[in-house]
């Protein structure tokens, strides 16, 4: 992204945004609430156009290419996208559906590899005991796997999560993290993008940071730079000290801080 800016109405989501991810790298994206993760990442996945500014995908620059073409090479996974899953299907055919829902192509038929794809995808994400139940039916942290395993559905080339821990448990979460270092392990998975309101949930593997306050960048880079109490101070507006357990990271206000922000 060059120069990005969303703008609605008088208020700006996003400005001067210059945000580059490569192939080789893993990057978290933080910041407070309303800083224009989502955004960010909406844009990312070709699902919204900046106000001003140039974004290229996947070697696309966007405005010029076909965005059925283009979309089904980025997966993207977002409680936005909750509005657009039928509630009423079974766990499995939500991912099948997946690749269909990004490609605009709809099959009734599906094809026996779909279905065994999804499986697959559905196991490896620790969600193959309930792929026949209803979407609706599921909790927020089952939901969480069946929609990452949808946005794999179309092999993309990026991969993006937002939020993926929110309302997982302990040791959910813990599991999620695990299943995210393995896949950025892989060299040949794709690129990966997510979005964290905790730092505590960022995988070891995660190799560059980006921090959004108030639309803007308060730092960009290799995570061992970005990631200092002083960023993250700036961003959240209060004193944070931050530290890094054996490639964990974990952040705590001061007293003081916590104090004054109530
Ligand atoms: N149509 C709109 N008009 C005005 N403001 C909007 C509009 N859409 C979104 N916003 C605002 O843009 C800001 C950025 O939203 P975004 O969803 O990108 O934030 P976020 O960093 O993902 O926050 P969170 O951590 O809460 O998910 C928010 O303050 C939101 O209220
Ligand atoms: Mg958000």
């Amino acid at each position: 992204m060059t120069g990005v800016g969303v703008r609605r109405g008088e208020s700006h989501l996003l400005s001067d945004l210059d945000w580059s991810v490569h192939a080789d790298e893993r990057w978290v994206v933080i910041g407070p609430n309303g800083a224009g993760k989502t955004t960010a990442l909406t844009i990312a996945s070709t699902r919204m156009f900046p106000t001003v500014g140039s974004v290229e995908v996947l070697g696309e620059v966007m405005g010029k290419v076909d965005i059925a073409e283009l979309r089904p090479r980025v997966g993207f996974a977002s409680s936005m996208l909750l509005r657009e899953i039928p509630m009423h299907e079974r766990a499995i055919d939500v991912v099948v559906t997946g690749a269909y829902a990004v490609t605009g192509r709809w099959n009734e038929q599906y094809a026996d590899e779909d279905t065994d794809r999804a499986m697959e995808l559905l196991s490896a994400w620790g969600a193959r005991s309930y792929s026949e139940r209803p979407f609706a039916s599921l909790s927020e942290g089952e939901r969480k796997r069946v929609l990452i395993a949808r946005a794999l559905m179309s092999d993309p080339e990026l991969l993006l999560l937002d939020e993926p821990g929110a309302g997982l448990d302990l040791a959910g979460r813990e599991e999620l993290i695990g299943l995210l270092d393995d896949f950025a392990a892989d060299p040949l998975a794709p690129s990966l993008v997510l979005v964290t309101h905790h730092v505590e949930e960022i995988p070891t593997r995660i190799t560059h940071a980006l921090v959004l306050a108030h639309g803007k960048v308060v730092a960009s880079g290799p995570i061992d730079e970005v990631m200092t109490g002083d960023r993250l101070s700036e961003a959240y507006g209060i004193d944070v000290t931050v530290e890094s357990v054996s490639g964990r990271w974990m952040a705590v206000a001061s007293r003081t801080a916590r104090a004054s922000h109530g």
